[in-house]
């Protein structure tokens, strides 16, 4: 790991996955190949109109997308981010050919995110052409019969609004506000769901980093490891301000951001059409070990309790979940020697899903989404014995009552991942980097399999 003064890691910064030591990485060949092989548990149907679809985030593979924040970050020296996303899938050009892919595998919705930076490039300006992108996108949806899931922020914001200080300045609700009041009368006719934010909680889940806690036994101060980063991106555009949401104080940016939401959700309920407008809510099966009970407590209320809230406050709860995360009295523990572990070194875990749920469905009354599920693994049969298991947990908790309504796979392509670079694979399909070709792997069938059963 490079020094943490200078870049700091993808997991404990920006989402903070289990740790590293100590653990092994998922046995590949016959283990996997057993595990695949396993029969799918006996669990009958899903819940009638069950959405099934593959989320993807615009900036991981539009590719291009200069005036974000992150392409500054990403194409300053030195960067978090080890590899720039380039050309990404270039999904800003081949988007009808993923979703035609989607839809081909059986998947009937489709999670992507507009990307603010394209909508308004500057302060105050917005580009109808790119508006008029997104509805496209939208009508190629509808037309295929998948129902599009649009996420107005995935980590990404304009150039101009990290340079004025992003969530730091106190108008900044209103200026998100008023991009989602764009973006809702501009195609909101079209749009079958929407949340304002990804993962609004990932700076609170970072300072709760397994890998920091371990060390240290404090939940980490992410705005003073990553000041250093964020001097260099401020000289980069000139402005002192420069501030980005993945390297930002919670304690400022969780309250502006909450604003926000509610704000972006009002101006899009104000406008054409009658979706559901949710919050997302990134997740770990914490459990407690060697008493640590209060400390799972304790992170619970730090690190989802506000965000739950909000969700109950909307039209659904957003559920994103990976992993497990073992705590103790000191906080979370990096995973024990021996431990099974997916390529991004998280523990390989697919009861976590049905875990979390059945947590969230006793916090919040609202409707549930899976919004984000999957692993990073070399081996496809790894993929789907890890989605086969983990939909065998879901649909436990459903069966236990709670109230889930659709599941989005991340992710349809193997794309750009933070500070992973394209180190790794999360997609159903890969993707030639010099011809941006995308093969479809057999879990992408597997999945779309049981989307069309809509059974395991
Ligand atoms: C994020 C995605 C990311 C995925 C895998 C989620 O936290 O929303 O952007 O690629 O995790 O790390």
């Amino acid at each position: 790991m490079t020094p943490m003064n200078t870049v700091l890691d993808r997991r404990s910064l920006l989402a903070a996955g289990a740790g590293i030591a100590g653990g092994a990485v998922l046995a590949t060949g016959d283990a996997a190949a057993a595990a695949a092989a396993r029969p799918a548990p006996a669990g009958g149907r899903f819940p009638k109109g069950f959405l099934w679809g593959a989320a993807s985030a615009g900036y991981q593979t539009e590719g291009n997308n200069v005036a974000a924040d992150l392409w500054v970050v990403e194409t300053m020296k030195p960067s978090p981010f080890p590899q720039k996303s380039g050309d990404a899938c270039d999904s800003y050009h081949r988007w009808q050919e993923d979703i035609d892919l989607l839809r081909g595998t059986g998947l009937n919705a489709f999670r992507f995110s507009i990307e603010w930076s394209r909508i308004e490039p500057e302060e105050g300006q917005f580009s109808i052409a790119e508006l008029d992108h997104y509805r496209r996108i939208l009508e190629a949806c509808h037309k295929a019969g998948v129902t599009p899931n649009v996420t107005l922020n995935h980590f990404a914001s304009p150039r101009w609004f990290a340079a004025r200080g992003a969530w730091n300045k106190p108008d900044a609700p209103d200026l998100f506000a008023r991009y989602a009041d764009r973006v809702g009368r501009h195609m909101g006719d079209l749009i079958g769901m929407a949340v304002p934010f990804n993962e609004p909680n990932a700076p609170l889940v970072v300072k709760w980093s397994p890998d920091m806690m371990a060390a240290t036994g404090q939940p980490m101060d992410v705005a003073s490891m990553a000041a250093p980063l964020m001097k260099i991106a401020a000289k980069k555009v000139g402005s002192d301000e420069f501030s980005s949401f993945l390297f930002s104080d919670p304690a400022i940016a969780v309250p502006a951001m909450i604003r926000a939401h509610d704000l972006a959700r009002a101006a899009l309920k104000a406008g054409p059409g009658d979706y559901p407008v949710g919050a997302i809510v990134s997740i770990g099966d914490d459990q407690a070990v060697d008493g640590g009970e209060d400390k799972v407590a304790q992170k619970r209320r730090e690190v989802y309790g506000q965000w739950l809230e909000v969700a109950g406050r909307s039209d659904f709860l957003g559920v994103q979940a990976y992993t497990r995360y073992l705590i103790g009295p000191n906080g979370p523990r990096k995973p024990a020697a021996g431990s099974p572990l997916t390529k991004t070194k998280w523990e390989y875990y697919p009861a976590a899903l049905g875990h979390v749920v059945s947590y969230a469905a006793s916090q919040v009354k609202v409707p549930i989404y899976i919004t984000e599920n999957g692993i990073s693994t070399d081996d496809d049969r790894q993929r789907i014995a890890y989605t086969r298991d983990a939909l065998a947990g879901l649909k436990a908790a459903i069966d236990a009552g709670a109230d889930v309504r659709g599941y989005f796979h991340w992710t349809l392509l193997d794309n750009w991942e933070w500070n992973e670079g394209y180190k790794q694979n999360f997609g159903l399909f890969s993707v030639d980097r010099s011809t941006f070709k995308r093969t479809s792997k057999p879990s992408a069938a597997f999945l779309g399999g049981i989307a069309r059963r809509n059974a395991l």
